[in-house]
């Protein structure tokens, strides 16, 4: 059981953020709860996505909003993504990595399978601004943020900030 008052925004290096995250064994109204509240933690941060590990949840089940609102918000419980195309590399952000903004390389497309809240399969596939959003929040199920994807001279110029987070978590 979830509770659901205590979900709130991760920051790196949240032990939850660094580990896969286990499948969804049942949807039931505590998942509902679950989506619902991280609806509204993605709205109230202005965000485009949200993994449920940023909630503090380590559960394989993300929500993406490509313009950030709840009508337009699509559900993927224990998706899978599958990158195909080229790379391109583009600036990027994560609710979870705050103040930072840097140069991530990713697929140009993928393709996504997953159970949505009644519990049917379906598939998409994706390119542009979705398939980058797909890809930044399996990674977060899988345990990864651009933290990891970041290339050297990301983390050097980045450093101070990175820094800050870190003790911010030991404080
Ligand atoms: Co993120």
């Amino acid at each position: 059981m979830i509770d659901i008052e205590k979900c709130h925004i991760t920051h790196y290096p949240a032990k939850v953020l660094l580990q896969a995250s286990k499948p969804v064994e049942e949807i039931d109204d505590n998942i509902h709860q679950l989506v619902d509240k991280m609806i509204d933690i993605m709205i109230e941060n202005k965000g485009i996505g949200l993994a449920a590990p940023q909630v503090g949840v380590g559960l394989r089940l993300f929500i993406i909003s490509l313009d950030g609102t709840r009508e337009l918000t699509k559900v993927y419980v224990n998706p899978t993504v599958t990158s195909t195309g080229g790379l391109e590399t583009l600036e990027e952000g994560c609710l979870s990595v705050p103040g930072i903004s840097t140069k991530i390389r990713r697929y140009t497309k993928c393709e996504v399978k997953a159970v949505d809240l009644d519990g049917n399969e379906f598939g998409e596939e994706a390119e542009g601004l979705l398939a980058r959003a797909l890809q930044h929040e399996y990674d977060h199920i899988e345990g990864f943020t651009i933290v990891n994807r970041m290339g050297q001279t990301a983390k050097i110029v980045n450093r101070k900030q990175l820094k800050k987070l870190k003790e911010e978590h030991e404080a």
